[in-house]
């Protein structure tokens, strides 16, 4: 048995909640069912444009739940702001566009080093452990590493993307030479992006890894079999 922990993203609650600007689905009731289904962690992104969490979710979780919240967030100074008002226990960082339905890829580390390195520097001073979300390229683990970042969160996106492919098999060996590299840099182990039922077995097998966040398949399995039943299904096949 594995121990790889599930990071559940609840930003898909906030998108149905949205479609009638109500109260429901709450993002605090969602969060008490993942953390009491066997979920590790709660994971929100704050968008710019506030599309799905707003700031009183990420507060609300915060003040309401017992458990480990983690927040997704670009690099700017308002997230700071926000991060280091709500105080979630970690925070990935992670590239933002105005008209991207999600994150498409890891973040820039070459052209955005230095304001990277302060936010990271900022958040580790206030006691927020941060996490840079990279390709799985040994140039952005070495980079991350050395702008002082605790942890890496591999981007699986183009792996998912070639699921059933020819490229899969590369995909994966490219994300386990990433894994090697950040334990011997003694980074944090994280992956995710398009992770779901069927493609997650191997990167869940990938040594070293500590954290799978996941978000969309969870969410989508849960209008069908209940949040509760989506959340263990997925720590039992992580497994
Ligand atoms: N990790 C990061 C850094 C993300 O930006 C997202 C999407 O918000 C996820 C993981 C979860 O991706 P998905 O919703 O495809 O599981």
């Amino acid at each position: 048995m594995r121990n790889i922990k599930l990071g559940v993203n609840i930003d898909h609650i906030a998108t149905l909640r949205e479609g009638r600007k109500s109260k429901n689905p709450d993002p605090v009731e969602a969060a008490r069912v993942v953390l009491n289904s066997g979920g590790d962690m709660i994971v929100m992104h704050l968008r710019h444009d506030r599309r799905h969490i707003k700031d009183s979710d990420i507060q609300n979780v915060r003040e309401n739940v017992k458990g480990i919240i983690h927040l997704e967030m670009a690099a700017t100074k308002e997230m700071e702001k926000a991060a280091l008002k709500y105080r979630p226990d970690s925070v990935c960082l992670v590239p933002e566009f105005p008209d991207e339905v999600t994150t498409r890829g890891g973040l820039k580390l070459k052209s955005k080093g230095s304001e990277i390195s302060k936010i990271t520097k900022t958040l580790s001073e206030a006691g927020i452990e941060v996490s840079l979300f990279v390709d799985p390229e040994p140039q952005d683990i070495r980079a991350a590493h050395n702008l002082g970042a605790d942890a890496v969160e591999l981007c699986t996106n183009v792996y998912s993307e070639s699921w059933g492919k020819k490229l899969q098999n590369r995909e994966l060996e490219k994300l386990q030479l990433a894994a090697y590299l950040a334990k011997e840099l003694k980074l944090g182990l994280h992956a995710g992006h398009g992770l779901d039922y069927y493609n997650v077995a191997p990167i869940a097998g990938i040594e070293g890894m500590d954290f799978l966040n996941i978000g969309f398949s969870i969410i989508s399995r849960a209008v069908f079999v209940g949040l509760k039943n989506a959340v263990s299904e997925m720590k039992r096949v992580m497994q």
